[in-house]
């Protein structure tokens, strides 16, 4: 909320008065029925309870945005706000007229009732408190807490809502942590940019630039530091599945994509339509920035498409029809112009579709035999190899324009691109060829043997494969210049080497400085795990569900608030609770068909499925705000899940069927 000076905000005016209606922070000291007396007169909850307003709020809240209950997604969690009110309406005694009992408790609802002295000598217990709701609000009310559950978690994550933790120890630790790990994790989220801006790296100590071709991955990590760095930096990655041909002789390795259209965004672009050319006379728009979602990728614009042209830098513009040049810096610059007149946004659609070359995967080893890795527990060196193989004929097709056929051609060279069907093995219907669910043909040009995803994953007894193949890229200048797309692109994963350089890392210090901090243990038997068949699909280990990256990040983030010897454990625990929240989405079982970003300007899905993703919440961000350098674009806001009538259960969770798109984010540096 913005403070004008001296004068409050809007939000805060309003905050105000909504705050004095329903009587928020007032004071409230209700009588208590006294329970060790047998003959005590009757609880409001005995008589009557608020239910309509309460539900009415239970469903805006949620739960999804009160920040003590951000602390961690623990399942078993309930609405806050009914539990508040059972608890008033269980402790006041019921006023004599029965009709009053509800009302009385709707009324003290947002009251402040820490100085009840009846309500401090009431002791609440849950023995079965799962996620704390009734603990945090029995606190809340000035009620005495104690609590109980067989899962430690629940205990975990109940000590660390409750714990007496000082803000200011927690921010002293945290900025410690940024300083241990900050540094060394974070040349792997720099990235160049497709339209030539390209990254600086600051010597720190003697504030020297330094030359381009400087890579802070060739130092060891604890120099990294002593390093800057300003540019484009990455916000997602993007990694495919990739499923093992199981036929003798083959093992071809296809990526396991249904659809290869795999991102779709609808951008606004500032423009001034339908212009007559001086020279032929036929109208175009005009548009003043160039817009793109993979700039530097071939372009297709679909034939139905408005004709456009877009300025550059200095506002010149040439007819799409004639080629006629025009010049206008002055609405380049202000969006106005005498000639041109005021711009206006319109929405144009654009998508990505991969490339056929690279749907047909890579063989199961190189040309001189050796093998490929990409599966967790591969060695590095096979890993590079395969990371190298898949980088190698990566490329999307962007196509401009909204209903994109399902065959388009690529016009630069030429090339068919199936924009609807990727790699699943197809079964005859009524209605023509459809693909089968779960499933994957052998892109090997002599092969081609169909397979069912989990089948070959249980023969082969490994997970599949992961390839990085896109990442979301923001870069500043881009954004400085007034991109359509607020910075942001989607660029090929060509460049393998921060991938391959945390393999390398990584495998080396799994082993040495960061054994101890992260989850060696086979994953636990259990129904979401077992019978839901984890284990089916190669992930035995709970380690084996992130990629190498993610593990060195993150073990290097928990190393870090973990061996901080200056924080109180009071401190700690509230940081281990965030922490153990961060994985749960810098983890490969993250859909990237699910992925919202909250910097799109339409806050609509960059991805395919139209599957609503979660909503707002804010669990990852202040952490990451001490770990990463996006603080100041907020949360990526898919770290939580939505959250309906109070239940808390993450919505990204593992359903038995691998997801195809994959995406681990930089937020958090994993
Ligand atoms: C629905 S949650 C409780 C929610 C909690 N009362 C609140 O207010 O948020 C149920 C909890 O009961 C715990 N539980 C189940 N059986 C138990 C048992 N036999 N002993 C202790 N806790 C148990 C589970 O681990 C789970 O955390
Ligand atoms: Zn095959
Ligand atoms: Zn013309
Ligand atoms: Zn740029």
């Amino acid at each position: 909320m913005a403070k004008t000076q001296g004068r409050k905000s809007k939000a805060e005016t309003l905050l105000d008065d909504v705050s004095s209606i329903v009587g928020a922070k007032k004071k409230r000291v209700l009588e208590c029925v006294d329970f060790s007396d047998p003959n005590r007169p009757k609880s409001c909850l005995e008589v009557d309870f608020p239910i309509l307003p309460i539900n009415e709020v239970a469903v805006i809240e949620g739960n999804a945005d009160k920040p003590i209950y951000q602390v961690s997604k623990y399942w078993a969690r309930r609405s806050s706000s009914v539990f508040r009110s059972m608890l008033i309406a269980g402790a006041a005694k019921a006023p004599d007229s029965d009709k009053q009992a509800g009302a009385l408790v709707w009324q003290s609802f947002y009251g402040n009732h820490q100085s009840n002295e009846d309500f401090s000598r009431l002791k609440i217990a849950d023995i079965f408190m799962g996620g704390g709701t009734t603990l945090v609000e029995a606190a809340r009310l000035g009620m005495t807490a104690v609590g109980n559950d067989l899962n430690p978690m629940a205990w975990f994550v109940v000590k660390s809502e409750l714990s007496q933790a000082k803000k200011s120890d927690v921010e002293a630790l945290l900025s410690r942590v940024n300083q241990q790990v900050f540094g060394s994790i974070r040349p792997y989220y720099a990235h160049s940019c497709p339209r030539g801006h390209r990254g600086v790296w600051t010597e720190v100590a003697k504030g020297r630039e330094m030359p381009s071709d400087f890579d802070p991955l060739t130092l060891p990590p604890e120099e990294r530091g002593g390093y800057s760095y300003r540019g484009p930096e990455l916000i997602y990655t993007f990694w495919a599945k990739h499923g093992q041909c199981q036929a003798q002789g083959c093992g071809h390795r296809t990526p396991l994509v249904t659809v290869p259209l795999f991102a779709r965004k609808t951008l606004l672009i500032e423009s001034w339509e339908d212009r007559e050319c001086q020279g032929c006379g036929k109208t175009f728009d005009v548009e003043r920035f160039d817009a793109r979602m993979a700039p530097g990728e071939d372009f297709l614009v679909l034939e139905g498409e408005k004709p456009f042209a877009v300025m550059d830098k200095d506002g010149r513009f040439a007819c799409p029809h004639c080629g006629r040049e025009s010049e206008d810096l002055r609405a380049k610059v202000e969006g106005n112009s005498s000639s041109l007149g005021k711009s206006a946004n319109k929405r144009v659609d654009f998508s990505l579709v991969l490339s056929p070359k690279w749907l047909k995967g890579t063989p199961a080893a190189d040309a001189q035999g050796l093998p490929m890795g990409g599966r967790p527990g591969d060695d590095a060196d096979s890993t590079v190899r395969w990371y190298a193989a898949r980088s190698s004929t990566l490329s999307f097709l962007e196509i401009r324009g909204a209903n994109v056929p399902s065959e388009v051609s690529n016009p630069r060279t030429g090339e068919t691109f199936n924009t609807a069907i990727g790699t699943p093995a197809m079964r005859q219907t009524a209605n023509g060829p459809q693909p089968k669910k779960s499933s994957f043909a052998c892109q090997d040009s002599t092969c081609g043997r169909e397979w069912d995803v989990l089948d070959s994953m249980r023969s082969s007894g490994r997970a599949g494969a992961m390839a990085p193949f896109a990442h979301h890229v923001h870069c500043p200048e881009c954004e400085a210049a007034g991109d359509p797309y607020s910075g942001r692109m989607f660029v090929p994963a060509r460049d393998a080497r921060g991938v391959s350089s945390a393999e390398r890392e990584w495998e080396k210090r799994n082993v040495a400085d960061l054994k101890g901090f992260w989850p060696e243990d086979p994953i636990s038997d259990g129904w979401k795990t077992h019978k839901w068949g984890i284990p089916d699909h190669g992930y035995t280990h709970y380690w084996k569900m992130f990629n190498s990256r993610q593990l060195l990040v993150l073990s290097q983030i928990l190393r870090a608030i973990t061996t901080d010897e200056q924080s109180p454990w009071e401190a700690r625990r509230p940081c281990w609770a965030h922490f153990s929240n961060m994985c749960a989405t810098r983890i490969s079982f993250v859909s990237g068909m699910r992925v919202r970003t909250r910097w799109s300007p339409t806050s609509r899905e960059t991805t395919i499925h139209s599957n609503p993703g979660p909503s707002k919440t804010m669990c990852s961000e202040s952490l990451a705000v001490a770990i990463g350098s996006h603080a100041s674009k907020g949360c990526s806001n898919h770290c939580n899940g939505g959250r309906g009538l109070g239940r808390g259960s993450p919505r990204r969770r593992f359903n038995g069927t691998p997801r195809i798109l994959q995406s681990s984010s930089s937020r958090a540096r994993a």
